[in-house]
């Protein structure tokens, strides 16, 4: 791709908001209110907002590889800090994709240097939940199936922060698992019990009284 298309592009882009609404940046630029936390994979196939179908101002973003929370990465943990204490944003989502390199990554046995560290979290994922993954013959679902573990574990990781835990008591903040179905393009819900794993780690995690 040409990078001044990029530019050609905002142009355009520009035009088309002033021309729906002349005030739409001077608005914009008032201050943000989204009620929602999303947490995604990198992947350019996983676009946060078009996939959802909001626009500037609706929800708070943070992306790395393979949706990872972990309570050592100082950005994604300013990022909850920041969103729940004081954009005090609603829901919490964890949206992880299938074809998700980095999961894939983490199921090869492969010095990937640098990556390493943060690949085995994902190996933590594999080991939390080997009986049932060693359980699945077919590779495609076994893959499949990670990915949905691994939002699943990131999910309890965001209910392990404080942050987390109080906003929950103190005026309902909820945690959703999705996965991007990149095969449709559906986003499917986990329907992750979240008054269950809450309930499940607060007696080893719990650090809200
Ligand atoms: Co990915």
């Amino acid at each position: 791709m040409d990078i001044k298309k990029i530019f050609e592009n905002n142009k355009t882009w520009v035009a088309e908001k002033l021309g729906n609404d002349p005030n739409y940046f001077k608005n914009l630029s008032k201050g943000q209110k989204p009620q929602i936390l999303y947490i995604g994979c990198s992947d350019s196939r996983v676009t946060a907002e078009e996939l959802m179908g909001v626009g500037p101002g609706d929800v708070f973003v943070h992306r790395n590889i393979a949706n990872m929370v972990s309570s050592m990465d100082l950005s994604a943990m300013s990022v909850i800090n920041f969103s729940v204490n004081h954009l005090k944003v609603d829901h919490i989502v964890v949206c992880g994709h299938y074809h998700c390199g980095g999961v894939k990554a983490a199921m090869a046995s492969e010095d990937l240097g640098l990556l390493n560290p943060w690949l085995r979290n994902i190996r933590d994922v594999y080991r939390i939940h080997r009986d049932e993954l060693n359980a699945i013959e077919d590779e495609d679902e076994k893959y499949n199936r990670l990915v949905e573990l691994n939002v699943e574990e990131q999910c309890v990781n965001v209910l392990k922060t404080a942050d987390v835990q109080k906003a929950y008591r103190k005026r309902g903040l909820t945690v959703h698992g999705w996965i991007f179905d990149i095969n449709s393009g559906n986003i499917i819900d986990l329907k992750i019990d979240y008054n269950k794993l809450l309930e499940g780690i607060r007696e080893i995690y719990h650090l809200d009284d």
